[in-house]
Order: structure tokens, then C-alpha cells, then sequence
């Protein structure tokens, strides 16, 4: 697939709290965002374990976004900030195994930034897009594997 043509699929964990209902109200609003995103709803970003996000990568996914409420309103208290540390230390690990730091992403959502999300997926997507595929892709296809990120299930 060329540079020209390549829509990254986009995985959005999305706390249903906050940033899942500001997904809900862009599409109510009819505010356009790039349709290579799936959202998955989570009962808040602090759920999110590592292992699922690195699953995202391994089956297919080009990107990553963990959508948890602003800084102070999570409802468990600390799960948005525990899913930042998690989201930071991903990000690392991408970079030192060559799949880049930036593929990953946390945002911090009200359920009324409806716009705000349509506007960060616009962003993940145009910086996935700047890194190309997940490298992984390759790898999968000459494997044998499946090539798409639809495995994932909710939390
Ligand atoms: Fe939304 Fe924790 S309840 S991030």
C-alpha cells in the first residue's frame, strides 16, 4: 500500500463515562472524524492493561488511542492517571522495539467535547499516518496471520 492510500485503522479505547459519550455526541452532532477508527468502550481507561493495548498492535492496528475523562473527574479517582503512566510506558516500549512512541495515545475527554474527539482522532490519525503501517503488518502477512484489528473485544 503506498504512503498516498494509507488509512490507518486506529483502535479508541474510550471510557464510557466521559470520552465514549463525546464520540456519541459528535456523531449525533454529525461532526465528521476519519472512519479508520473503532471505538471500544471501557468502564474507564484505568481497565485498560497493557497487554491489551500490544494485542491492538499484534492484531493489526496502526494506531492506539486511550480516551479517558479530564484529569480529576475519573470516577475511580486515579484510572485516567493510571492509564497515563500505562500509555507512557507503552509508548517507550514501541519506540525500543522500533514501532514508534507516537502510535500511542492518551486524551483526556469531557462527554461534551464532542468536537474534541472528532478533532484528536483527525490528530492521531495524521501523525499514525506521518509514522506509515505497523510494521507488524508485514510480518503478519508473511506469516500466514489475519490482518486486521477487529479481534479486540470490550473490557
Ligand atoms: Fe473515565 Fe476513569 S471513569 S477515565
Amino acid at each position: 500500500m503506498s504512503e498516498a492510500t494509507f488509512e490507518p485503522k486506529i483502535l479508541a479505547f474510550a471510557c464510557r463515562h466521559c470520552a465514549y459519550a463525546a464520540a456519541d455526541l459528535a456523531g449525533g452532532l454529525r461532526i465528521q472524524y476519519p472512519p479508520g477508527v473503532r471505538i471500544v468502550e471501557v468502564p474507564c481507561t484505568g481497565r485498560v492493561e497493557v497487554t491489551e493495548v500490544l494485542h491492538a498492535f499484534e492484531r493489526g492496528a496502526d494506531g492506539v488511542m486511550v480516551a479517558g475523562c479530564l484529569e480529576g473527574d475519573c470516577h475511580y479517582l486515579e484510572g485516567n492517571l493510571n492509564a497515563k503512566r500505562r500509555v507512557q510506558y507503552i509508548a517507550k516500549l514501541l519506540d525500543q522495539i522500533g514501532l514508534g512512541g507516537r502510535r500511542v495515545a492518551m486524551v483526556n475527554l469531557s462527554s461534551a467535547m464532542g468536537a474534541q474527539f472528532a478533532e484528536k482522532v483527525a490528530e492521531m490519525m495524521e501523525q499514525v499516518q506521518e509514522l506509515g503501517p505497523n510494521p507488524l503488518h508485514a510480518i503478519r502477512n508473511t506469516d500466514g496471520g489475519h490482518n486486521d484489528c477487529s479481534g479486540t473485544e470490550n473490557a
